[in-house]
């Protein structure tokens, strides 16, 4: 039984905001996004120690920002004052870490389609996923809601309970033996795994079940190309600007 209906979102999303074309999960990587004719992102989602959901990846600050220490025991006001540009290029020093308010406002003006990935810092598992839930389904009330996914299916879980018409992806590195039952618990409609940990066999495997199946990182244009032969209905990319959607549509959907 292949999923029901297509792929909702943009089958290339723009990882961590805009890829290689701009500091990760920020404004301007979402403003490079849409510039290259991307019609969808990934990024990742993190608490404030304000308890407030930001944009980050890491959980501390040092890569990324001006900053130092946990993004846990950093609150709000300390957060905005950071640059989050700088390290990437001068040109977008003054950048910010976005909070996810000023993300979704900016993702609906470039009709963005989203995959939110839930990040919680350690030992904030359920809280993240709760909280990052519940402000999705506020953010995007009205319009198509983002794709909630997290490596952390406690995370999973919590946003199930605290928004479960939100669609959920479990997120992994390596396709576990027990998938299935995984993404049962936490009700997924999606496995997103590691490009690289993939094989026809697999991608055929999930499809059958009615998942829909992403892949990351994928930045060459032939490798995308290969898992979308194979059926992965998403590629996340750091390359938006070069990696496509195939112009046909997936074979037995609607
Ligand atoms: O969601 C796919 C991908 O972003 C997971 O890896 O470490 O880049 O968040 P990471
Ligand atoms: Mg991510």
């Amino acid at each position: 039984m292949p999923p029901p209906t297509a792929w909702p979102l943009a089958r290339v999303l723009a990882h961590r905001c805009g890829g290689a074309l701009a500091p990760e999960n920020t404004l301007a990587g979402l403003d490079a996004a849409a510039a290259c004719g991307c019609r969808g992102v990934e990024f990742d989602v993190m608490l404030s120690g304000d308890g407030s959901p930001v944009l980050i990846h890491d959980e501390t600050l040092e890569r990324t920002t001006s900053g130092r220490g946990r993004v846990a025991d950093a609150g709000d006001e300390v957060l905005r004052g950071l640059d989050a540009g700088a390290w990437f290029a001068p040109r977008f020093a003054g950048e910010q870490i976005p909070f996810l308010d000023a993300c979704a406002a900016r993702c609906r003006a470039l009709n963005l389609s989203v995959n939110l990935e839930i990040k919680p810092s350690t030992g904030y598992e359920a809280e993240t996923g709760r909280v990052a839930a519940g402000h999705a389904r506020r953010l995007w009330a009205g319009a198509l809601p983002p794709l909630l996914s997290s490596f952390s299916e406690e995370a999973l879980a919590a946003a199930a309970e605290a928004a479960p018409e939100l669609p959920r992806a479990l997120l992994v590195e390596r396709v576990p033996h027990d998938w299935r039952e995984r993404c049962a618990r936490v009700g997924a409609v999606a496995l997103h795994a590691e490009a690289t940990s993939l094989d026809r066999g697999v991608v055929e495997a999930v499809r059958a079940t009615g998942l829909w199946m992403a892949s990351y990182t994928v930045n060459a244009i032939e490798y995308a190309e290969m898992l979308f032969e194979w059926g992965v209905d998403c590629v996340i990319t750091d390359r938006p600007d070069r990696v496509r959607a195939p112009s046909s549509p997936l074979a037995g959907r609607s």
